[in-house]
């Protein structure tokens, strides 16, 4: 366990070592633990955190903030749209003054091209930790959460099969934040992933040349497809969204044009039945229902996503009592 995880920032899950991601684990199940049993833990007594969004949330916002007030702080709302943000205020005077004000300053910006750069500009000029709630790259408090649930349905997933796999959906162009940093994840894991997606939708390059380097240190694999049935097949977990082609289109009508050509990308009962028997569906929410995913099987007796959603809530908590105290 590391204890020296004080006034880190939480931007890329992948800069935080194997042993500091473990930590965040083994600290969240504790305060899991803690909230079954209804016992106090206000670790972040008087702390404020700023939570500043340029774009939409419900788990997100909502987790971080019943979390702050479970540790005894407390969370500010901030949008950009109603603050002098959209006036000009830049992510320097962000950092310098959010950062007098709070004890850590949380942010969603998944503008593609902008939301990353946007967060360590924050970071650079902050003197308090600054937590990465997504971006256009990661959303490493989502892969922390779905690394606890798939910890928790599967015990060790050293050897496991994961079906990392893009899905169609109508609603809009959603980031590749998830995928990417679920692959970097899973496959530093010692997890075999198979990352299946039309040619249109493929990851950043040196997204995927570091998740065949995690690959090859941790004894996992990684496999790309174009063949959605065949990223089903006996796989342990099925975890099927949608994102943007974002390295190719040049912009939204494009995206949803280039997304209509697969309709049929929807994961469905029949396709479920062919990974394993006890494979688990996961989703980051919100899923474009039938659609993306069809009832029976978000609903369904294999889908865990209200435990992977619950999940934020204590890796999220785990994460701010380790780096704001
Ligand atoms: N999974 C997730 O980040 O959900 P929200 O967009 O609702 O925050």
């Amino acid at each position: 366990m590391q204890t020296g995880l004080r006034g880190r920032d939480l931007i890329s899950l992948q800069e935080w070592s194997l042993e500091e991601v473990e930590t965040i684990l083994e600290v969240a199940a504790e305060l899991k633990r803690d909230r079954a049993l209804g016992k106090p833990h206000p670790y972040l007594r008087d702390r404020v955190l700023a939570m500043l969004f340029f774009f939409s949330s419900t788990r997100t916002r909502a987790s971080f903030e019943a979390g702050m007030a479970q540790l005894g702080g407390h969370a500010q709302f901030i949008e950009s749209r109603t603050t002098q943000i959209a006036h000009g205020d830049t992510a320097k005077e962000i950092g310098e003054i959010l950062g007098r004000y709070n004890d850590g300053i949380a942010i969603r910006h998944v503008t593609w091209g902008e939301g990353n750069k946007y967060i360590r500009e924050v970071a650079s000029a902050s003197r308090v930790p600054v937590l990465n709630m997504q971006c256009d790259m990661f959303h490493p408090h989502q892969i922390l959460a779905d690394l606890m649930t798939m910890r928790e349905k599967k015990g060790d997933l050293r050897g496991l099969t994961i079906d990392v796999s893009w899905a169609y959906a109508s609603s809009y162009q959603k980031p590749i934040s998830v995928p990417q940093d679920l692959v970097l994840a899973a496959t530093r894991a010692g997890m075999n992933v198979r990352l299946v997606h039309p040619p249109e939708y493929r990851l950043m390059p040196e997204i995927l040349d570091q998740a065949a380097e995690n690959a090859r240190r941790s004894g996992g694999s990684l496999e790309s497809m174009d063949d959605f049935d065949a990223g089903f097949r006996g796989v342990d977990v099925v975890y099927a969204k949608s994102w943007g082609p974002l390295l190719v289109a040049k912009n939204d009508d494009e995206g949803a044009s280039i997304g209509r050509k697969y309709t049929d990308w929807i994961t469905d009962a029949r396709r479920m039945a062919t990974a394993a028997d006890d494979a688990i569906f996961m989703h980051p929410l919100p899923a474009d229902r039938n659609i993306e995913v069809a009832d029976e099987v978000i609903d369904g007796p294999n889908s865990v996503v209200y435990d992977e959603a619950e999940n934020r809530l204590h890796v999220q908590k785990a994460v701010m009592a380790l780096t704001m105290r």
